[in-house]
This record gives structure tokens, sequence and C-alpha cells, in this order.
């Protein structure tokens, strides 16, 4: 049976380095381990031993748009950026509304094998928000859905999302909402405040997705229902998810990273790279956004990973579409705002970034504890080292990050699903 053995890691990156033994795809020893056989042994170092990530929010664009990113680069970059399982929004072309598009990506992914690729649902018929897909035969279908979204649009219509929640309580799903009142950002370019008034870009009020939220999470409580806030950007919105907590409602939300670092200061640059949705907030949503998610109050951080073509950002702001690289950058981004400030010491990072997104999805081998017995989804992260951002190296097919040029910090070093190394030293295995 496949072997591998981990030289002195740090579980967590707490105590002292121990030897962890991978067989199959199980971890089925901790301690201090001598190299068997034909064991494949990796030299940890004192690095940090991680459970691999989890990412509820991805967007790999095949099928429809395998000129910005397939299956197989999508994986690629994931299992670099030290992740085990991602789930692959819908809004693809044709749009995964059904069963035959949800396990065409759900086959892909397990041909492909870097990665566990989850397909997300569309919650409405072609993301028009007018009907409702067939959430039962995606669920039950081979792919298993668990999450359904119309990411990239709102489920604006109130009776509509109602009708969704009561429908996901009985095949116990989660429906994760882009959080946005299309009435209130049409034409929106950039966050509503001092920068976009100052080089006169339409603005997209924190409003727009706080009042969203809160009518959401009164929906979800009233149906008993389970409720995901994709990507929060505003101060307000962790407000609102505080008071829904405390009230009892079963919601969870998750942060990006972009949303974590980059400000609204960025739109100086007039770089498109930079145009997203929800878009870049003030320093002080980023400040809220940190300390919500290191108090739990956002669950977790998901990349929305967001690949597009050259021509579709390489032109004038109002023309370009939103959104952003993430799979590779995550990780480091964390490091940056979150371990480097003190708001999270590792053990926080495997929560938000494996055990709380695996538990909202209901994914029974990710995000378990480092012990003896359990599946070796595995992530080993070199704390201490650095590496300069270039998004021509990246394993995607598009290269829009914002993070070109930029020194980040920590840096992925291994990752193992099931017990087989995926990457390894920045390249797939
Ligand atoms: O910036 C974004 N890009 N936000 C979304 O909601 C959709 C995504 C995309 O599909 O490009
Ligand atoms: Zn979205």
């Amino acid at each position: 049976m496949n072997q591998v053995l981990i030289k002195g890691a740090r579980l967590y990156g707490e105590g002292d380095p121990v030897d962890v033994l991978v067989t199959g795809g199980t971890i089925s020893e901790i301690g201090c381990v001598s190299a068997p056989e034909d064991a494949e042994v990796i030299e940890a170092g004192g690095q940090v031993l991680l459970p691999g990530f989890v990412d509820l929010h991805t967007h790999l664009r095949e099928p429809g748009r395998e000129d910005t990113e397939t299956i197989e680069t999508g994986s690629a970059a994931a299992a670099l950026g030290g992740y085990t399982a991602v789930f692959a929004m819908a809004n693809t072309d044709p749009v995964a509304d059904n069963s035959v598009i949800v396990e065409h990506v759900w086959r892909r992914g397990r041909e492909v094998g870097l990665v566990d690729v989850h397909p997300v649902g569309a919650v409405t018929v072609g993301l028009k928000g007018e009907r409702l897909a067939e959430l039962g035969t995606m669920a039950k279908s081979a792919a298993g859905v668990r999450v359904f979204s119309d990411d990239g649009h709102c489920v604006h219509d109130p009776l509509i999302m109602r009708r969704a929640l009561e429908y996901s309580t009985a095949l116990d799903v989660v429906i994760a909402q882009h959080a946005e009142e299309p009435r209130l950002t049409v034409g929106a370019q950039a966050h509503e405040g001092e920068q976009a008034s100052r080089l006169g870009y339409a603005g997209w009020p924190a409003s727009a997705e706080e009042s969203i939220v809160a009518r959401d999470c009164l929906l979800a409580e009233h149906a008993g229902a389970r409720l995901h806030v994709c990507h929060v950007s505003t101060s307000g919105t962790a407000d609102v998810l505080r008071w829904a907590k405390d009230r009892g409602t079963r919601v969870s939300a998750e942060v990006t990273p972009h949303h974590l670092l980059l400000t609204d200061e960025r739109l100086a640059t007039y770089d498109p790279v930079n145009k997203v949705n929800p878009p870049l907030r003030a320093g002080a949503d980023v400040e809220k956004l940190r300390a919500a998610l290191a108090e739990g109050v956002i669950d977790c951080v998901a990349t929305d990973h967001a690949p597009h073509a050259p021509q579709d950002k390489d032109c004038e702001w109002s023309a370009a579409r939103p959104g952003m690289l993430g799979l590779q950058t995550a990780l480091s981004v964390v490091a940056a705002t979150m371990v480097e400030t003190g708001l999270l010491d590792w053990r926080g990072v495997a929560k938000v970034m494996s055990e709380r997104p695996a538990e909202i999805a209901g994914l029974p081998d990710q995000g378990r504890p480092l012990a003896v017995g359990e599946p070796a989804n595995l992530a080993l992260v070199d704390p201490g080292a650095q590496w300069t951002v270039r998004g021509a190296e990246l394993a995607s097919l598009a290269a829009n990050t914002p993070y070109e040029g930029m020194r980040l910090p920590a840096v992925v070093t291994a990752t193992l699903l099931r017990g087989r190394v995926t990457a390894r030293e920045g390249k797939i295995c």
C-alpha cells in the first residue's frame, strides 16, 4: 500500500515536531516513526501541518469558458494552494441547474483527481431567479449536491428565496446566497464611498448586501432552513450576522481573502484587476471583517476564485468583468491578514479554511482532526517562507491576480488528498 512519511511537522503549528505516517488514505501513526521501506518521505523541518483546505466558493468555468479555466487547471491551482476539496459554482455555460451538468462536473473532477470537486447546483433555472431548479434531482444525482447557489446573481425575489429555503430543509442542503439587492446596484461599478465619487463610478451601497442578508436570515429562521452567506463584504453585514446568530438562526457566512486585505483605495489604480463583486470596501470594513472572522461571527474563508480572460480584464473599468483569482494565494493572504496580526493562530486557520467549510457543506471526510485513523487530507505550510506572486506563473489559465508582484508570507509546500501527494514544492504531482 502507498505510504507517505511526513517527518518533523508541527501539528496545527503547536508543540514539538512529530512524524506522521500515512498508509493508504489514512493517518496510521503519529509520533517518532522510522521510514518504512518504499515510503515516500517528506522532510517537514518543523513546518505546520493542517487539514487540507476546503473552498466553498470556486469558479472553475467548465463547461463554457474553458479558455479561462478548466476543471483540470482549477484543480491544479487548488492543490497548489493546499486545498483538498472545492465547490464549483453553478454560473457556467450551460448553467449547472440540472443533474446532467452537475454530474459532468463531478465526474470530470474525479478523473482529474487532484482535489474533490463538488458541483454547486443553481437555485433557479438558468440563474434567472424566476423558477426553482430541480434541487431534489441534483441532490439525489451521483454528484450528491449539498450546496445550491445562483452566485453571480442574487435570488432577489423573496417568494422564490422562501420556497428554496423551505425545500432545502427536506433535502438537508444549504442555500448559499450572493447577497445583492439588484435594484440598489443598477450600474454599480465600485463601493459607494469617497473613492467612487471622486472617480465618477456609480456606487454599490453596503445596504444592498445588508438588506438581503437581514431578509434572508429571517426567511431562513421561519423556514427552519440553513442559509449560507457568500462573500460578506461590509461591516453592517457582520452586525446582521451576529444578531441572527444570537437569535439562533441557522446561518453561516464566508469572507474572501481579498476582502480581508484590499480596500477601495485600489480604485485609484484604474486597473480592472481590482474590480470584483461585491466590490472592495473601505478600511473600516476590512478591520471589522477580520475581527468577525476571528470571533466566529463569520465562519470561514472562501476564495471566490474567478478567472477571467485578458480581453475581459485589460479594458476600461466599466466594461471589465468582476472577479479575481484566489486559490493559490488564499493561505498566504490569510497568513498576512489574520496570523501575522495575531487575530488567529494556525489552529484557527484550520478552523476557518478547513473544518467549518467542511461542516457547512456536510463533507464527512474533510476538515477532520489530525489524528490516527482519520483521512489523510493534509496541507503542509512553511510559515516562515515568503514568495512573490506572478500571475503568469500560477496554475490557472487566467492571470487576473490582484497580488501581482506582492511578497506574501507562508508557502504551501505539500498537499495530500487521501494519502496521495497532489502537490509538492510548488509542482503538481
Ligand atoms: O466578482 C465576482 N465574480 N463575483 C461574483 O459574484 C461572480 C464572479 C464570477 O463569476 O466571475
Ligand atoms: Zn458572488
